[in-house]
Order: structure tokens, then sequence, then C-alpha cells
């Protein structure tokens, strides 16, 4: 046997060995399926209609967290119909000897003992506290944010929780809505593949391992879209942007595999979402192929009263199940409201058993009926909480997610000795804020402060001045704080400690609560005295690096046009000073990329990079040479900071974008490439970003579109050819014909360092 001939044969058997094994998994899950279902039947045929309906009851904990309780005080009434079976799940319970308790109950006292699926809000991190999502998707490292989504999946899973409310796939391009914190930003294709990678982190390939939790994707559909930023407030958005925009990261979710969906507060085209039968029983029961069940959002189903689209409690359960909704989150509706609804024929049996197939089946395929205790371990919880994999996790993904916005003049990284440095603002010693907005179990003040992080570095002599306080704001709920708006008096300090200074490090921004959910904002430069402390400071020394906290895109027009340095840290978690603290010294070169358009004006939003051409495009400026082309007559069009950019401490240039043809025929590919150069002094990373114009089409069509990316790591002086493979599929969209295709035709490819790259090739789809 020739050497070639060898290695054939070697393939041939490997690939044999592969068809092999994946077949006898694919068998081994056929039959995990078919006793699931087998199971689920079994079950069901022994199940009263009451309690049928209990499985798609969800109760809170025996407290309120993110939404009035319709009956305070009634935890009494909430033990009993967990004995009578009458409790599908509960969220906001949490630690092994409280979920053991409420678990007890359900399975020991109620007639056929079906355990609970325990949920919880596991947004970035359980106790030890990772960054906020969209922090994590400015990484685009998509391998660290399934790891962060596994880490806290397995912390989380060690403390009793088995299902996740995340990930968050809403688009955002609202920087106004307090929930952009939660999600990937404003771009479909970067939001699919950090659903899928988040679903994947927190399912993992075993639902049943006690390492795992059942995911959610949510808010279904289009809650990023509220009008004005306002949360919660209504949605009015075409077929067209529904298909291409909103839904995409949804389906990747289902693709993934994901085992449960959320739907949304708000009315989406005149209707409630809880009720939307098109989305939720056509589009994603049908089309898609969902098999897993869909969670009501807290109260979704009484707030269509409110909506004005039911009548009464009554009206909503009807409305609500017709549509899909399968599992009703404290509204107390389905478990008053369903039996007598049957009865009068508003609702059908077929509906109920289809919606507690859903649910049971989730809860087999997390093993809870062979160990309903198996999340409930405390010795496990002890050692897995806080642990030094977790610690060392959020670490590395705090690392990852901080985007440089400036550097002139090299002032970063900082000199390691011998410097003097005042570090001023209301965030820089708290330990508060960096832990960000979802962080319910986390512990208040339990995150590394960037002072802390810069004193672990001996070298330099650093003093701290707050300049403006923090001050308590509505200390019973979440422990608020708030960014002093009525006392200057920490500016006289400040200023004097940044005039001794050589380099002024400045962390402003906002608080940690000061994004999230209902906390839009109509100003989106630096809250309360933190702008007027910024300049105050840059009149005596200039020479200052801004370190900006925050859970949405700023105005920061002042900033970039004055200071040499500024770094986007968000809301960075647990180890958030540590890593500011490398990236500020240069042990931690940052690589992040927005995944938001970061405005000039709060008066341009919606801002997103993929908008469409208009019939009145014009250059950006206001002196395009006439009024009538779609302009602001006192701002550009264009954002501050583009989607997709970020710089490094080294510099990359991008040359030779070729394509290994012009035409590309439908049932073929084209590879785009470009040569990527590290000409700088040190490593860096960089991501490769691929945007696709399709120049005309039966709709019309954004001016560019995200349609691939590359994180490379490259030496100093190194080149790296990048490529990228095109086919149909990439071209696709939601078209005239109400159906994803391609339509042949003119396309522009643009390769480069963020989304307003101009360099660019052409070819033709036949
Ligand atoms: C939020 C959801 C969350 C739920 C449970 C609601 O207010 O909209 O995202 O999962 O509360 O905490």
């Amino acid at each position: 046997m020739t050497f070639h001939n060898f290695f054939l044969f070697r393939r041939f058997n490997l690939l044999l060995f592969f068809y092999f094994f994946t077949s006898f998994i694919a068998d081994a899950q056929n039959e995990i399926d078919l006793s699931i279902r087998q199971r689920v039947s079994d079950l069901m045929s022994k199940m009263t209609l009451e309690e049928k309906i209990g499985q798609m009851n969800q109760y809170n904990g025996f407290w309120n967290v993110t939404g009035p309780s319709p009956a305070e005080g009634n935890a009494k009434e909430k033990y009993d119909h967990l004995a009578k079976g009458w409790v599908g799940s509960m969220l906001n319970v949490r630690g092994a000897e409280e979920v053991r308790a409420v678990q007890k109950v359900a399975v020991e006292q109620s007639r056929l003992g079906i355990p609970l699926i325990i949920g919880f809000d596991l947004i970035h991190g359980y106790k030890t506290i990772s960054p906020i999502p969209l922090a994590e998707s400015a990484s685009w490292d998509l391998d660290a944010i399934k790891n962060a989504a596994s880490l806290g999946a397995k912390e989380a899973a060690a403390a009793g929780i088995n299902w996740t409310f995340a990930p968050m796939v809403d688009i955002t391009r609202d920087a106004r809505w307090g929930r952009v914190m939660e999600g990937a930003g404003e771009d479909p294709y970067l939001g699919s593949q950090i659903a899928s990678a988040r679903v994947k982190g927190f399912q993992g390939l075993d639902l049943s391992s006690p390492n795992t939790v059942a995911a959610c994707a949510k808010h279904f559909a289009a809650y990023g879209f509220a009008e004005a930023g306002r949360d919660y407030n209504t949605v009015d958005i075409g077929d067209n942007t529904l298909h291409n925009i909103v839904l995409p990261p949804f389906k990747a979710a289902t693709e993934a595999g994901v085992k449960t969906f959320m739907n949304s507060f708000n009315d989406l085209n005149g209707i409630p979402a809880t009720a939307d039968k098109n989305l939720q029983r056509n589009i994603l029961k049908g089309d898609w192929g969902f098999e897993g069940f869909i969670v009501s959002d807290w109260g979704s189903l009484k707030e269509m009263i409110d909506h004005g689209y039911a009548e009464n409690n009554h009206h909503a359960g009807s409305l609500g199940l017709n549509a899909g909704s399968d599992m009703d989150m404290e509204s107390y509706i389905y478990l008053t409201e369903l039996k007598s609804l049957l009865k009068e024929g508003e609702v059908t049996m077929a509906q109920i058993n289809d919606a507690v197939r859903r649910i049971l089946t989730v809860k087999f395929e997390l093993g809870l009926f062979e160990d309903p205790y198996k999340y409930c371990d405390v010795e496990r919880e002890q050692s897995v909480i806080g642990s030094k994999e977790m610690n060392e996790g959020v670490l590395d993904m705090a690392r990852k997610s901080m985007v440089l916005l400036k550097n002139d003049k090299g002032i970063l990284p900082l000199k390691k000795q011998a410097q003097k440095i005042a570090l001023i603002g209301p965030l820089a010693a708290d330990k508060n804020s960096p832990l960000g907005n979802w962080r319910i179990a986390a512990e208040n003040n339990s995150a590394v402060s960037v002072l802390e992080g810069l004193q672990a570095y001996k070298g330099n002599v650093i003093t701290h001045e707050q300049g403006v306080k923090l001050v308590e704001a509505i200390p019973a709920f979440h422990e608020e704080v708030q960014i002093n708006t009525t006392d200057k008096c920490g500016f006289k300090a400040a200023i004097k400690a940044a005039k001794k200074a050589d380099v002024v490090v400045m962390v402003l921004g906002e608080y940690g609560f000061q994004s999230g959910e209902g906390r839009s904002r109509t100003k989106l430069g630096l809250p309360g005295f933190q702008q007027e402390l910024l300049e105050a400071v840059y009149k005596v020394n200039p020479n200052i690096v801004l370190v900006l906290m925050n859970g949405r895109p700023l105005v920061l027009n002042w900033a970039e046009a004055h200071l040499p340095a500024i770094l986007e840290t968000w809301h960075l978690g647990t180890q958030s000073g540590n890593a500011i603290a490398e990236v500020l010294y240069g042990d931690y070169n940052p690589s992040g990329k927005l995944p938001m358009s970061f405005p000039r004006s709060v008066g341009q939003l919606p801002l997103y990079y993929n908008y469409k051409s208009t019939g009145r495009p014009g250059a950006d400026g206001t002196d395009a040479g006439s009024v009538f082309w779609s302009h602001y007559g006192d701002e550009k069009n264009t954002p501050l900071y583009p989607f997709g950019y970020g710089l490094s401490y080294t510099t990359f240039e991008y040359s030779n974008i070729r394509l290994s043809s012009n035409t590309l025929d439908l049932e073929s590919s084209i590879t785009a490439s470009v040569t990527v150069s590290n000409t700088g002094k040190v490593k860096g990373k960089e991501v490769v970003q691929m945007y696709i114009k399709d120049h005309f089409a039966s709709t019309t069509r954004p001016v560019r579109e995200l349609k691939g990316f590359e994180l490379l790591s490259i030496e100093p002086g190194a080149s790296v050819d990048v490529q990228f493979e095109i086919s149909k599929e990439d071209l696709e969209f939601y078209t005239e014909k109400k159906i994803w295709e391609a339509e042949p035709g003119a396309f522009t490819v643009f390769i480069g360092t963020n989304s307003a790259t101009k360099r660019y090739a052409a070819f033709t789809l036949r």
C-alpha cells in the first residue's frame, strides 16, 4: 500500500467509524426520545384535569422580584397548591436546601409526585457574575460566550436551578431602552451566532447532567422594538423587519435545540405577543417545528387586560392558550380559568394536553423524574459556588469584553512604575455597579473595584477621589444607589488630585441598576454631575483615560473630541477591577468590538448600521449641497462609533481583498479573501468582519449586512490570509414572496475592521 493509499484507507476507516458512531448516537437518542414520549403518555393517562392545568402554572418564590405579585402574603396558598400538584414550576426559589424544600412538597405530598422545574434569571452568571450579555457580545468570541453560559449553568445548577430565562435574543437598535444590556446588540447575524452559543453553553450536550440547565429564548417577539425605547411600550413593525431582523436569532436558538421560549410584554402590530397565534403556533411551533414549551412573561396574560385586548382574566386565559402560551408565569389565570374555559368550549383538551406534554417532556429530559433532588446537593453547592473555576471564567470573559474606543498619543497602556495616578469618579471604588443589573444571587458589593484592581499593581502611587458621590436612592429595592445630582462638594479634592498626577484615570458611567428592565432613559450623556466633573478635571490635567462603566451605548461626543483615551468596560462583573487593570497596564491587549452603534445624539435613535438606503441617500454631513435628502440639519447621520468598531494596542492593515470568482451560481460557492497584517509592536486579536450588500431586490435591502466574521490572533509583523465562503444561503432574505430565498443580481462584499469599512469586491449571483 502506498502512503497515499494507506492514507485514503485510514480516512475511509475513520469515516466509517464516524458514520457508525454518529448513527449509534442518533439511534440512542431516538430511543431516549421514544421512551420519554412513552413515559409522558403513561403519566398523562393518570393525570386529572386539575393536575394537568397545574403543570401549566408557575409561581414565584415567596417574594417579589421583577413585578407585582397578584396576591401578597399568599405563601400558604402556594404551599397548598404545591401539595395538590397544582404547580408545575417555580421561579426565584434558589439554594440547594430551599429548592429541596419546595421540591419535596411537590414530590412527596402531591398525588403523582411530579417534580417542579425550577426557573431563574441566570442572565450573566449566578453568584459569580460575568459581564452583562451586551459586554460578552462585544468579545465576538463565541467559544468564550458559550463557556461563560456553561459556567453560569454549572454554578446555578449547584444551587438547585434547572431552567434559566436566558438567552435574551431581542435585537436592539435603541439605546434608550434599558434592556439593551441583556442582549447581543443590533445585528441579527451576530445575534444568531451568540444565541446559538449561549443555548449550547447552558444546555450542554446532555440536559440530564447535573451541571446543565434548560435555556429559554426570550422575549418572543420584537420586545426590543418598543417605541421610543420606553420599556413595555407598543411595537409596530412590518413583516420585512420582523422576518429579516427580529426573528433570525429566535430561529437560531430553536436550531440550537433550545428547550423553552418566553413571550413578551409588548403588543406587536395590535396583538399582545402572549396572544399572538401567528408567532407562537404558526411560526414557532409550526414552521420551525419547536417542540419545547412557551412560558408567558411575568403576568403577561393578565396584562392583556391593561393592553385593552382581554376583557377579563377569563378572556385572557382563552387568548393565551389558543395562541400557544403553555405556561402561565404569575398571572394565576390558567389555574383559575382553564377548567371553565374548557367546559365552555373556548379552549380544547387537545390544547391542554399539548401544553402539558411539552412541559413534562422537558422535565423528563432534565432527568427530574430519575432524581428530583439532583440539583440539591449542599456539598456540591458549597464547592462550586464562587469557586476558583468560576472566578477564572468570569475574569477571562471580562478581559475579552472590553472595547478600546480611543487611544491617542499612546497614553495606554499605562507605565507600571513611578507614575502618579489620580483615580477619580463615582464608580472608581464602587464594588456594586460592576455587577450590572441581573445579579439576583450575587452578594452586593462583591465585585473587584477598579481601585482594588489598580492597587494590586504596586509600582505607582494612586490617589483616589470620588469627585461626584454615589447616593442611596431606594434602599429597599435592590439596594439601588444613584449618581449625585445635587452635591458638587467632591470636585475640589478631585481637581487637587488631578493637578498633581501624571495621568488621570476617570471611572464614569451608569451605576449598576441604571440600565436593565424598566430603566429607559431619554438622555444618554454621563448622568448627574459626571460630565461637569470630567470637564473640570480636564482643565487642570488633560492627560485623562476615561474608563466607562455602562449598560448601553452612551453619547460621548465631548470625550471623543477632547480626551486621549477611552476604554469601554460596560458592567463587567465580579472580576471587573482585575480585568480593567490588566488592560490599563497592557497585560491584556483589548480586542472587543461594539455590538451596537454609539450615537452622536439621542435624536438619531433608533440607530443601526444595516439601515435602508432611502430614495434620497447622501454623503454624510450637513453640507451635501441640498436640503432635500435624508439627513438632519444639525447632526451627521453616522454614529460616533460604528457597529463592529474597536481598537487594539497594536494596529492592523487590510490588503488584497479578492474573490475566487465574480460570479456565483445558485448551487455553488465562492471565496472572499483578504490579507490582515499586524503592523504594530505587540501581539493582538482582530475581528475580521465581512458584510454583503444586495444591490437590487424584490424588497428594499439594507445598505450592508454582516455575513461572517473571524477572530484572529496575529503576531507583530505577521500577516494572515482570511477566507470567507459565500453561498446562496448567505444572500437569502424574506422576499416579496414571503419566503427566504436568494435573488439573482449584483452584490458587493466588504471586508474590514468594522461596519464602516470601504474595502470591497463585487460579484453577481446567477
Ligand atoms: C422579565 C423577564 C424575566 C421575568 C422573570 C420579567 O419581568 O421581562 O425577562 O425572565 O421577569 O424574572
